[in-house]
C-alpha cells in the first residue's frame, strides 16, 4: 500500500548541521520526497500539529522547541511509507532508540529527538493538510 507521510527534520536536526544525514536516509531506502521546504513554525501551527499532547506536562516547552528555529518539513511516499519512515527514526526516546535509526545514531534526549514521522494514516493526513494544504 502506498501512503504518505510528514516528515519534519526538527530544529535540532537543522542546527547540527544534518538535514543531508537525514535526506540521504529516507531516498536510500528508496522512500521518494514528494514535497520539502524550509520553514520557522508559528506557535499556532506548532500546537495544532501537536494537539494530541496539549494536556501533557512537556507541552509548552515542546512548542518553545519546535518554534524555536527553522524546520524542514517534507511529504515522504512509498509503500508502508508510515511505518517504513518510523522504523527509520527509531525509538521517540533516542537512549532507547536502536543503533542505526537516526535517533539511535544522532540524539540523546526525547525532546531533542531531530526527527518527526506521522504515527498513522489519520495522523498523516491531518499533519500533510496542516503543512501541504495544496496537497491533500
Ligand atoms: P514526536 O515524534 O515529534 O512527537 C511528540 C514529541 O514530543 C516527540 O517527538 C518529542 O519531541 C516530544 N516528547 C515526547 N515525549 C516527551 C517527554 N517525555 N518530554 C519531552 N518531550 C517529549
Amino acid at each position: 500500500v502506498v501512503e504518505r507521510t510528514l516528515v519534519l527534520i526538527k530544529p535540532d536536526g537543522v542546527r547540527r548541521s544534518i538535514i543531508g544525514e537525514v535526506i540521504s536516509r529516507i531516498e536510500r531506502k528508496g522512500l521518494r520526497i514528494a514535497a520539502m521546504d524550509m520553514r520557522t513554525l508559528s506557535t499556532e501551527v506548532a500546537e495544532a500539529h501537536y494537539e494530541e499532547h496539549a494536556n501533557r506536562p512537556f507541552f509548552a516547552s515542546l512548542v518553545e522547541f519546535i518554534t524555536g528555529g527553522p524546520l524542514v518539513a517534507m511529504v515522504v511516499e512509498g509503500e508502508r511509507a508510515i511505518e517504513a519512515f518510523r522504523s527509520l527514526a527509531g525509538a521517540t526516546d533516542p537512549v532507547s532508540a536502536v543503533p542505526g535509526t537516526i535517533r539511535g545514531d544522532f540524539a540523546l534526549e526525547v525532546q531533542e529527538n531531530i526527527v518527526h514521522g506521522s504515527d498513522s494514516t489519520y495522523s498523516a493526513d491531518r499533519e500533510i493538510k496542516l503543512f501541504f494544504p495544496e496537497l491533500a
